[in-house]
């Protein structure tokens, strides 16, 4: 038992990978400066609907939305203590104001309560499935509201096998950017453009850190946090192997 894994013996695998990503300053890939470029991209805003960050983890895109809109950021997630985490983060960089949690099922949002311009979700799709997560968000949207959704996608036909291997048992839904495109068309949304997170941008804000709490809880005595490294370091081998045949897209969408 180390000190970060105080009941090492009743570890899930659940909790094992949450106490790798904790105090990570991102649950998944993503980065600011690329987020910010895809922001100032977009068309104006148009209809009175608000902005909304599903499955925003601690938030640092709620943050980023919040600053350069200079408007309430509706911050949806299932965990509490993500949002506690997002609320401090806010008031330290003096966005509290502009900051609205909800703990809540992103995929159950109730379209009379809630109408998004502006719907983003990084990272958090997959949850419900990018097909799911169309079918489930665009009544939320008002005409023509803009929606920045990231999706882990095949980049084209060709998939090595070890990759396929590993998608096909971890994520079986995951799709191609052409068959994701289609989920949305057939959801109510048309393409504005997409755009692939960079390779750098795992390394630096995920994997890298990420790697450092592997290395840190290595010698855990816990069977499942042992699973959970090893598991994890299977997936960033394999991303180091095969980056370029998949990695995040960010679906740039209007609502149609
Ligand atoms: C990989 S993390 C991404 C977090 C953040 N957007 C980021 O990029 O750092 C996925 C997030 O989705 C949240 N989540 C998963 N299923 C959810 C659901 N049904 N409703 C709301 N949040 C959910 C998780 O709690 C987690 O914070």
């Amino acid at each position: 038992m180390t000190a970060q894994d105080p009941k090492s013996d009743d570890l899930t695998l659940i909790d094992a990978l949450i106490l790798l990503h904790a105090g990570t300053e991102r649950q998944g890939p993503g980065d600011e400066a690329f987020s910010q470029a895809l922001l100032d991209r977009l068309p104006a805003l148009r209809g009175t609907g608000g902005i909304a960050d599903l499955g925003c983890g601690t938030g640092t895109a709620s943050l980023l939305l919040a600053r350069h809109f200079t408007k309430p950021v509706l911050c949806v997630d299932a965990s509490r203590a993500f949002l506690d985490a997002l609320e401090a983060k806010a008031d330290e960089a003096g966005l509290g104001d502009l900051v609205t949690p909800l703990c809540a099922d992103m995929g159950s949002l109730d379209a009379r309560t809630h109408r998004f311009a502006l719907l983003w979700s990084e990272g958090a799709a997959y949850n419900l499935t990018f097909e799911g997560a169309m079918k489930a968000w665009r009544p939320l949207m008002v005409d023509n509201g803009l929606a920045v959704v990231s999706e882990l996608s095949w980049f084209g036909p060709e998939r090595p096998a070890e990759a396929e291997a590993y998608w096909s048992a971890a994520y079986p839904q995951m799709a191609d950017e052409e068959t994701n495109l289609a989920h949305a068309e057939r959801n109510g949304f048309r393409r504005i453009f997409t755009e692939r997170l960079p390779d750098a941008a795992w390394w630096q804000n995920y994997y890298g850190p990420l790697a450092e709490r592997l290395d840190a809880h290595q010698k855990s005595s816990s069977p499942m946090m042992q699973t959970a490294i090893a598991e994890t370091r299977g997936e960033i081998d394999l991303f180091r192997a095969h980056s370029a045949h998949y990695g995040y897209t960010f679906y740039v969408l209007e609502a149609v």
